[in-house]
């Protein structure tokens, strides 16, 4: 049965690599019968998380309105999220580390009956020839998963690519397109 799929992306190009790699997985993943959003997080106005704890005490997921409370209920009905991102400073971007950041509303704000235990991927690409940069976001997106509950079904790790269409000397869009079968 088809899932609802939610991709977040991290990269302000818009056809940059890791954008490129996530409409690829899209594209497959909807061909395959699954209801896909990507929700573009480098478009959202965005403020960092306050750590205030009252997540939904004022009736929305952050007291602190930005565009997180618009995508807030697209991220609970999601069967799967996943994250495609750069690495930025061997981490996400900011945009992408906002969204990530405000997901602690759902635990603290009693969601994590419709949080916890959803599929989840991460497709990520960096500069750097060795994998091992990709660490920075691929260790804190594990722990971050184990954490919620998630069961991570693949990874799409892209070192090497720094320009727009760098992807394209790489196997990083079939790859991207190939994790569609793994939901
Ligand atoms: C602000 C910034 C920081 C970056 N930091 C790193 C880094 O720490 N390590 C790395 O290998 N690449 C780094 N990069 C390069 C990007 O990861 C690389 O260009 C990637 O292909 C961009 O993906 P995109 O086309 O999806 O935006 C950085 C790029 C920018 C703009």
């Amino acid at each position: 049965m088809g899932k609802k799929i939610l991709v977040l992306t991290g990269s302000a190009r818009k056809d940059g690599n890791s954008n490129r790699m996530a409409r690829a997985f899209s594209e497959a993943a909807e061909a395959k019968g699954n209801e896909v959003k990507i929700i573009d997080t480098a478009r959202l106005k965005l403020n960092f998380c306050h750590g205030c704890e009252t997540c939904y005490k004022t009736g929305k997921p952050c007291s602190f309105n930005d565009d997180f409370n618009t995508i807030a209920d697209d991220i609970l009905a999601a069967d799967a999220l996943v994250f495609s991102t750069p690495v930025y400073w061997y981490s996400v971007p900011s945009q992408i580390k906002a969204v990530i950041d405000k997901l602690f509303s759902f635990v603290i704000g009693g969601k994590a009956d419709r949080f916890f235990g959803k599929e989840t991927a991460l497709i990520c690409c960096c500069e750097e020839e060795d994998p091992a940069i990709l660490d920075g976001v691929r260790i804190p997106f594990e722990r971050t998963s184990a954490l919620n509950k998630w069961t991570v079904v693949g990874e799409v790790l892209v070192p090497g690519v720094l320009s727009v269409g760098d992807i394209d000397k790489t196997d990083g869009i079939a790859q991207a397109a190939a994790l569609a079968d793994k939901f």
